[in-house]
């Protein structure tokens, strides 16, 4: 499945992915934060890694971006928040879950532009956001 973007569309589209990599950040930093009780010690620990690496790929996005001859985004997606833990979960595995979405795209697109090595950064992101979803699948008992 070939999905054409020129490459201005495709950078544009970067940017909106980096825009949600801030949010993710800025959402665990708070959720890891607020999450209280015995029951989520642990996630809650989980969730402060999930936030370090949501900005590490800010930062891959980010140079990718400026590789390519864009300008890398500042402004930040909308950010969800709880004070349900269950509730907080949810917002953070629909988060990821939209990510999971928008990088198994953005591959395909990156390769229909020989952009081979955005396509592997962008693949090794996605790795690990399938790890977090996995992370809060098993947090959520699903
Ligand atoms: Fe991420
Ligand atoms: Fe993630």
């Amino acid at each position: 499945m070939t999905e054409e973007v020129s490459l201005e569309e495709f950078i544009e589209k970067l940017n909106y992915d980096l825009e949600w990599e801030y949010a993710a950040a800025i959402q665990y930093i708070q959720h890891q934060a607020v999450l209280s009780g015995a029951a989520f010690n642990n996630i809650a620990e989980e969730l402060a890694l999930h936030a370090e690496e949501e900005l590490q790929h800010a930062i891959q996005l980010a140079d990718q971006i400026d590789y390519l001859g864009g300008t890398p985004s500042v402004d930040v997606q909308k950010i969800k928040i709880s004070e349900d833990a269950e509730k907080m979960l949810k917002q953070d595995l629909e988060g990821e879950r939209d990510a999971i979405n928008r990088y198994k795209k953005r591959i395909r697109q990156a390769e229909a532009l020989d952009e081979y090595a955005t396509a592997q950064t962008i693949r090794q992101i996605l790795v690990t956001e399938q790890e977090h979803e996995m992370d809060l699948m098993d947090a959520l008992d699903l």
